[in-house]
Order: structure tokens, then sequence, then C-alpha cells
């Protein structure tokens, strides 16, 4: 796992550009107060979890997972590099993948700052900004 430790506030924009590695099976961003507290986890799966090309959001609070969100846009290859927006919004997560899908998550725990992005499984971060 990458993670980094930020500061951003509801109202900003994170810009993630990076490869979907030619084998990923699936890859997530989380999004949260720390390693195991996420307000978003945004996580495509190719062919994982019974899941194929499916995008499943869902948050983790005290440890435990909340209920699944699935999406039915999918806008991923295996092996291409993307562009991935995620507006933080006070009540929702806007995520627009390239241009075009916009997958909405609520902001269930209502956290207005955010201080930990952790990216997993088949993802390489080639650049990353908040603004
Ligand atoms: C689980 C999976 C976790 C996470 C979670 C989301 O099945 O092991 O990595 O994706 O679903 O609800």
């Amino acid at each position: 796992m990458t993670s980094a430790e930020m500061k951003v506030c509801s109202g900003q924009l994170l810009k993630i550009k990076g490869l979907v590695e030619p084998q990923a099976k699936s890859f997530s961003f989380n999004i949260g107060r720390s390693d195991d507290e996420f307000s978003l986890h945004f996580n495509p799966r190719f062919d994982e979890h019974g899941d194929t090309k499916t995008i499943v959001c869902n948050s983790k609070v005290g440890g435990a997972w909340g209920e699944e969100q699935r999406d039915n846009a999918f806008p991923f290859k295996q092996g291409e590099e993307v562009k991935i927006f995620i507006y933080y919004k006070p009540d929702v997560f806007e995520v627009k993948v390239s241009d075009d899908s916009l997958v909405k998550f609520p902001n269930r725990c209502g956290d207005q700052k955010l201080a930990f992005l952790g990216v997993d499984g088949g993802f390489r971060v080639v650049s990353f900004k908040v603004q």
C-alpha cells in the first residue's frame, strides 16, 4: 500500500493520475481519518471477491465496513493511464474518471477534514494534487 498523510477539507478536489497495472485484479483509494477509518473506500474490481468490472464503494468506521454501494459504470482498463478526480463536498464524494463517469458516495461520517489517503492493489500513482 502507498499512503500519504495530508490535510484535505470539504470543498477541495483531489486529483490522482496513475497507471492501472496490466494484471490488476482490483485497486482501491481509501480516504479518511487513518489507515483504518475511511470516509471513502473507492474500489474498482476487474475480477475480485466475485465481482467483475464493478466499482464498489464503502466506508469503514470503528474498524467495521458499512453497507457497500455498487455502480454500473466501469471506465477502467488494465494497462491504461487514468486521471481520477475526487470532489470532496460536505455531504458527498463525487468521483469522476477521465471526464465521464461520476460515482457519488455519501459522506456518512460527516467529517469535514480528512488526514489520510491510501492506495492499494494494482494501481501506480504518477501524480497527486489537492486543490
Ligand atoms: C471486502 C474486501 C475489502 C473491501 C470491502 C468493501 O469484501 O475484502 O477489501 O473492498 O469488501 O466493502
